[in-house]
């Protein structure tokens, strides 16, 4: 499919994931099929005032190509300027008008802007005229269940030159509470002329399937449901062609958590790779028979040498184990 210019590999993305979609993780999930990965979002004003830690979530590897920069923000000169910043850093850019966390509410970015319409044009004008890579917006159904206006903000993000939009179809005051209700997702794809990615509760292969059927969506995006899973990437892929869905085996878990640690420690040196792996360790258990305990046994690891030994022991069988590193 297409995005603008962009000729992508497949219609199954990567949602944005603040504090998850970091490079290891992007790395891995474009390895088991993602057609197009984001990094987490960045704040536009961070970026202008050159915030070195802001800069470095712009950082990637060529392997992670094509990947979108998500800026938010809530001026349009501000916008435009992060935007001219992030592009040499991108092959797409996207403008986050979803996020419902309060302190980006407070800045009056994120999902505030739903109740803005008119700044969103004014947003998306803006950065239309400062990149020329693709553009795509990232939306909720609107602020509340009282004033449901994705349609309106989707119609005017086209009007400014957006090249499709993305939307999460929950309101702000929902967060991630209730079901995604894809049926706006249905509506929107009837509304526009521009691709329409379709976000929310895809948690299995099924799932992604569901959503591209009963919506007519051109692309879809996987979220928590990649969590401990790059296999809900490729198994959806493999639906979509009709061909067996296959649970990873143990062997094949065991490799890929190996890499995902190696990837936090080549991206964060082994010290910071422990508290980074955590959660991950922890996901990937998950359903597996002693995970609880294992989930405690690794909250109190605290060396790189601990981490290996917990991965060994736990996803490892005799065989693997010192599989190279
Ligand atoms: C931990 C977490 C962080 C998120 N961060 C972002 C973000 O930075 N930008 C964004 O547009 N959406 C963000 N989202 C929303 C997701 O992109 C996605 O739209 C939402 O989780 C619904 O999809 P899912 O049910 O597949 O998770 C975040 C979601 C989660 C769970």
């Amino acid at each position: 499919m297409n995005l603008g210019n962009l000729n992508l590999d497949g219609n199954i993305f990567l949602a944005p994931m603040a504090g998850i979609t970091d490079i290891p993780y992007r790395r891995i999930m474009k390895r088991y099929g993602a057609a197009l990965v984001y990094s987490e979002m960045i704040s536009a004003n961070g970026l202008i005032r050159a915030g070195h830690k802001t800069r470095q979530l712009m950082l990637s590897s060529t392997e992670e190509q094509p990947l979108g920069i998500q800026l938010f923000g809530n001026d349009p000169d501000t916008m435009a300027e992060a935007t001219r910043e992030a592009t040499p850093h991108a092959q797409l850019i996207d403008l986050n008008f979803g996020c419902p966390a309060k302190k980006v509410i407070r800045t009056g970015a994120g999902s505030a802007l739903m109740r803005e319409p008119e700044r969103i044009g004014q947003i998306v004008a803006a950065v239309r005229k400062a990149t020329p890579l693709p553009l795509t917006v990232k939306i909720r159904a609107g602020w509340d269940s009282t004033s449901i206006n994705y349609l309106e903000i989707a119609r005017l993000a086209e009007n400014e030159g957006a090249d499709a939009v993305t939307l999460h179809p929950r309101t702000r005051s929902q967060g991630f509470g209730g079901k995604a209700d894809w049926t706006l997702i249905r509506g929107l794809k009837e509304a526009i002329d521009i691709p329409v990615i379709g976000s929310g509760d895809i948690f299995t292969p099924e799932d992604g399937l569901e959503m591209m059927k009963t919506t007519g969506c051109d692309a879809i995006m996987v979220g928590r449901g990649s969590f401990g899973n790059p296999w809900l990437l490729k198994n959806i892929h493999q639906l979509q062609m009709q061909l067996p869905v296959k649970k990873p085996s143990q062997l094949e878990r065991y490799c890929t958590l190996r890499e995902h640690y190696q990837m936090f420690i080549d991206c964060y040196g082994p010290r910071r790779a422990v508290g980074h792996m955590r959660k991950h360790l922890a996901w990937y258990a998950r359903g597996m028979n002693g995970a609880a305990e294992f989930r405690h046994k690794i909250n109190r690891v605290l060396t790189p040498e601990g981490v290996s030994d917990a991965i060994d022991d736990f996803f490892g069988t005799a065989g693997q184990k010192g599989l190279p590193e």
